[in-house]
Parts: structure tokens; C-alpha cells; sequence
């Protein structure tokens, strides 16, 4: 991989972040006005998240339509405008099940033309040997594990996962799997608090919790979601922060209203011209020959 552009922060960082038990931010991000809030507020890491599919690009409850391109086209837009933040490049359904060969060229093409820093693949089994080929590419690799949303239907739908000590062992080994493929990192997604923690306890690599309690080294939440621009049923592990949806209707609702009512633009919006210049103006119009017809044609 080349250089990171000066002032980006370093993924070494993180690992000094967990040794310090310095709390690491991460938030998804799919534009540049996100993108930008999201460093202006000094968050670490922005996800460019294949959640897109449903918050940004309108299909319902699922992450699996979401293609390579759309998800390129939007990792392309933040990282043109993230400085600081790390960008993560969340590879799509289908662009990385195949081979492993396949998944290194689709990782490529998320650093390439989508200006990611690093890229994000979900699960275990396979991943995991996906995750070991892209970083001996020399892509940095972010794991994601517990509830996996591209895979929610074998999972038996969008349930908290490790609640039986069975499964929750089989989340330890799953991270334990991807920390020594080379992952620099690892979703835990809806999973118990106390299974998260003991993960967390155990690698040493950073993990992000979304629906991972308290004990992960860093969180991660939707955009959409902690902005309240998300409508309808959430997941219990969302805290808002705003209810932006309902300022934005109110916004446009008065916008519509005061263009039809006439009281937008007012002067304060218009722009003004010189009285001697107007008055030149509308003698030069009258001796247009054009303005003539064009008055003929609608008597
Ligand atoms: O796609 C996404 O936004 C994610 C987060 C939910 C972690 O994977």
C-alpha cells in the first residue's frame, strides 16, 4: 500500500488507542457533507457502509442489492473530502464470496478508483481466507462478525448472536480466526455485552461495537440511525442523537409553502440593479424587434 496522505491517522494508532483504553469512534459516511461533519466532530473512522443499500439508496431491509459501483461511487465521494479519518471501503455482497482471488481485485478496485484506506468483509469460514489474501495484497482489512446482515438469512434473521455459550464460543474462535489472518480490526455486531468483552480481552486488535456493549475498544453507528434520519423500526443497540427528520420535513414544508404563498424570494434572496441601468435596459427592449412579434404572436 502506498503512504497515507499527512495527517490521516495511522492504524498503528488504534492499537495504541486499545492499549491505552482510549475509545475509538467509527460512523458511517456515504457523502461529503457526512463526511465532513463526521471530521469537523473528530470522529476516527468513517465506514462507508454497505448499509447504503437501505439509508441512502431506498431498498428495503437489506443490505444485499448494493453493487460494487454504487459502493464505489460513494467511497469515492468521502474520502475526497475525509483529511483525518480513516475510510473504509465496506465490500458488497458477491464481491468477495467468490475466491480469493476475486476478493483481492474487488479490494483493489475500493483502494484504486474508490480512494479507501483500508476494506471491511463480513463473517468467518471463507472470509477469513479472504481477509489473509487481501492483506498479502497489502490491503488493510477490517472483519465484521455476530450479526452479519449480508448473510441474515442463514443467521435465521437480524437476531443477536452468542447467546448460547455454544454460538458464543464460535464468535471467540471467528475472531481469534480473522486477528491471525491479519485483520487490524473487527466488527462485533449484535453481540451480548459480555461475549463482546471477552473478545475484546482477548485480541489484540481494536473492536467496534454496534450492538456490542460497553467493553468493545470502539463503537459504530449508523448515520442515518444516531441523526434520526432513519423513520420506522430500529434496532435497540441505535441511540439518536437528533430527530434531523423532522426538522428537514418542517424545512421543506415552509419552503413549499412560501414559494407558493410568494413570500420566497423576497428582496433579502433577489438580486438588485442599478435604476439607470434598469431604464436602459427596458428602452433597448422595446426596440427589439423580436419583443414585437413575440407580443403579436400571443394577442
Ligand atoms: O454497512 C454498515 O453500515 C455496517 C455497520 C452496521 C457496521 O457494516
Amino acid at each position: 500500500m502506498s503512504t497515507p496522505p499527512p495527517g490521516k491517522l495511522g492504524l498503528p494508532e488504534l492499537a495504541v488507542k486499545k492499549r491505552r483504553g482510549e475509545k475509538i469512534v467509527m460512523v458511517t459516511a456515504y457523502d461529503s457533507p457526512g463526511a465532513r461533519f463526521a471530521e469537523d466532530a473528530g470522529i476516527d473512522i468513517l465506514l462507508v457502509g454497505d448499509t447504503a443499500a437501505m439509508v441512502v439508496l431506498g431498498h428495503e431491509s437489506t443490505t444485499v442489492p448494493v453493487t460494487v459501483e454504487e459502493m464505489l461511487f460513494l467511497t469515492r465521494t468521502v474520502a475526497r473530502v475525509a483529511r483525518r479519518p480513516i475510510v473504509v471501503g465496506d465490500m458488497p455482497f458477491g464481491s468477495y464470496e467468490v475466491s480469493d482471488e476475486e476478493a483481492v481485485s474487488n479490494a483493489v478496485r475500493f483502494v484504486k478508483e474508490g480512494g479507501a484506506d483500508v476494506v471491511k468483509l463480513e463473517g468467518a469460514g471463507t472470509s477469513v481466507s479472504r481477509a489473509h489474501a487481501i492483506v498479502a495484497a497489502g490491503i488493510p482489512v477490517m472483519g465484521h462478525i455476530g450479526l452479519t446482515p449480508q448473510s441474515a438469512t442463514m443467521l435465521g434473521g437480524f437476531k443477536t448472536q452468542g447467546k448460547t455459550a455454544a454460538r458464543a464460543l464460535e464468535l471467540v474462535n471467528e475472531a481469534i480466526e480473522l486477528e491471525r489472518a491479519g485483520c487490524f480490526s473487527l466488527v462485533l455486531e449484535a453481540v451480548p455485552a459480555a461475549v463482546s468483552a471477552r473478545i475484546t480481552e482477548l485480541l489484540e486488535i481494536p473492536t467496534f461495537g454496534i450492538g456490542g456493549g460497553p467493553g468493545c475498544d470502539g463503537q459504530v453507528l449508523v448515520y442515518h440511525d444516531l441523526l434520526g434520519l432513519t423513520e420506522g423500526h430500529l434496532p435497540r443497540f441505535v441511540k439518536r442523537y437528533a430527530n434531523l427528520s423532522a426538522e428537514i420535513r418542517d424545512a421543506l414544508t415552509s419552503y413549499a409553502e412560501e414559494v407558493r404563498s410568494g413570500a420566497f424570494p423576497d428582496d433579502e434572496h433577489s438580486y438588485s440593479m442599478d435604476e439607470d441601468e434598469l431604464a436602459e435596459f427596458e428602452a433597448a427592449l422595446e426596440k427589439q424587434p423580436r419583443i414585437h412579434d413575440l407580443r403579436r404572436l400571443y394577442e
